[in-house]
């Protein structure tokens, strides 16, 4: 099968194009990196020639709330416009578990944007929704510190390895198309405040993390189950205590994406 990578250079991106290739695909690597622009359009026809599957595992520079909007509306129309004209029978998007609880943030508005368009196009589509990447983790401290504390809720999540989210969006994108959405997540459900304990720890950060109710996940509210995929989610096997304990130079070959 051809299959376009759209973001194919990202965190996501470039482990599913590797895989996809192991698995004997033509997979092409798509992005402002290699001349293909969802933005202005540039390179889009030529790299769907003769593909049966278009995956959008892309990211928007900016997480300003009229940027990243602009930017997933944008990119989604261009893409869905060029498959339709290319005769692509496959759109798989990477979405976010509960992206309609976390409407308060805008870019979980744009996420929103992004898989309404897609539902209302006439080409046949999978929307996958993961939930976060263990290698997002850091990320979530970040978005929380203020001086050396971070202040966060005890709400579930249940991450998963970057790894783990390209076999399954392979797997799905080489299958027929589910016209609905399939959600994916990690093997075990941590409360937010603890991941972050055991993250910190484990890279010896100083950070001290407060566990507090009003404590906010990338500025924005959760509560227990926001975070959570419903039972029937599929489920990635890597363990954190697993993933935390790779050798570096395992993790950098997989952050290059070998
Ligand atoms: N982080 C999480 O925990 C999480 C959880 C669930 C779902 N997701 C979703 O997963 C998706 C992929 O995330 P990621 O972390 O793999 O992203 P990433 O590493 O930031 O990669 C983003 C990709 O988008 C490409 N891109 C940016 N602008 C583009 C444009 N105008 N045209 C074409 N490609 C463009 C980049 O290409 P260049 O390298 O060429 O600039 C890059 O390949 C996102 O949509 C995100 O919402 C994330």
């Amino acid at each position: 099968m051809k299959i376009v990578v759209i973001g194919g250079s990202g965190l996501i991106g470039s482990r599913l194009v590797n895989k996809l290739r192991e698995q004997g695909h033509e997979a092409v690597a798509a992005s402002p990196k290699s001349g293909v622009n969802t933005i202005t359009g540039e390179g889009l026809a030529e790299a769907l020639k003769g593909a049966s599957a278009v995956v959008d595992v892309t990211n928007s520079p900016s997480w300003e709330d009229a940027a990243v909007l602009n930017f997933f509306e944008t990119s989604t129309r261009n893409q869905l416009a060029y498959e339709a004209a290319a005769g692509v029978g496959h759109h798989v998007a990477l979405s976010v578990v509960g992206t309609e609880r976390m409407l308060a943030s805008g870019f979980f508005r744009a996420k929103m944007a992004q898989e309404n368009l897609i539902k209302s196009s006439p080409i046949p589509y999978t929307i996958i929704r993961a939930t976060q990447f263990f290698e997002f983790v850091k990320s979530i401290a970040d978005f929380s510190t203020d001086g050396n504390k971070v202040r966060l809720p005890s709400a579930l999540i249940q991450p998963m390895a970057a790894d783990d989210v390209a076999g399954m969006v392979g797997r799905i994108a080489t299958g027929s198309p589910v016209n609905g959405t399939v959600e994916i997540g990690g093997p075990e459900k941590f409360r937010l405040d603890e991941l972050i304990r055991k993250s910190l720890s484990a890279n010896k950060d100083p950070r001290e993390v407060i566990t507090d109710p009003r404590g906010r996940y990338v500025g924005i509210e959760v509560s227990e189950r926001t975070l959570v995929p419903e039972d029937g989610a599929q489920l990635g096997e890597t363990r954190f205590e697993a993933w935390l304990n790779q050798p570096a130079d395992q993790i950098s070959s997989l952050a290059k994406g070998a």
